[in-house]
């Protein structure tokens, strides 16, 4: 069984991304030109993981003014449950400590226990909800943060 491998998505693979967004997402998803524009302009990291050739997972992080934020993060169905979403998240918090960021941010689906249970898992909290959120369908959306260095305390400490 050959080892997932972390990779960056390349310009090739976004029409993938793009139809598992819809697959995975149905009205909320990224559109194609969403995901062309952010990856090309937007600063944003965006990551894969690759198993034997496929790519089975994606995640997009980056700054957003002064937070770093985990704006996307999904595995294929039929990878779920083997640690894949748990070497993204691990890749996401690297990058944010290796940048210098104080703490990390997410946005969740108030309903979506599966992405809860895994933020919950990194020691992410729950700080405000933010109603309808997730539109078409008007979902809340609960804001999460990780404390990555102690209150006070600068990059440069
Ligand atoms: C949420 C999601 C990314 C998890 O991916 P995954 O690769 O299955 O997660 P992992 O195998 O790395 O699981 C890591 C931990 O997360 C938690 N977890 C993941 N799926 C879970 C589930 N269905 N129920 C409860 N806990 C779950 C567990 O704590 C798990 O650790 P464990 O396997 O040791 O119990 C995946 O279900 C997904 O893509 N869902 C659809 C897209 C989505 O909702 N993205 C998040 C948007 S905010």
């Amino acid at each position: 069984m050959s080892a997932p491998r972390l990779v960056d998505l390349e310009e090739d693979d976004l029409d993938w991304m793009a139809a598992s967004e819809l697959t995975l997402f149905g009205r909320s998803a990224w559109s194609g030109t969403l995901i062309r524009d952010d990856w090309r302009y937007g600063g944003s990291r965006y990551r894969a993981v690759r198993l034997v050739g496929e790519l089975v997972a994606y995640a997009v992080y980056g700054f957003e003014g002064e937070a770093f934020h985990l704006m996307n993060l999904a595995v294929l169905p039929e990878h779920r449950r083997h640690g894949l979403a748990r070497l993204l998240m691990d890749d996401f918090l690297e990058q944010a400590n290796e940048l210098g960021a104080a703490d990390a941010w997410l946005e969740v689906a108030v309903d979506n226990e599966a992405a809860l249970a895994l933020y919950r898992a990194y020691g992410f909290e729950d700080v405000r909800v933010r109603r309808k959120y997730y539109q078409p369908e008007g979902t809340d959306a609960l804001v999460m943060r990780l404390a990555l260095r102690p209150e006070g305390e600068s990059a440069a400490d």
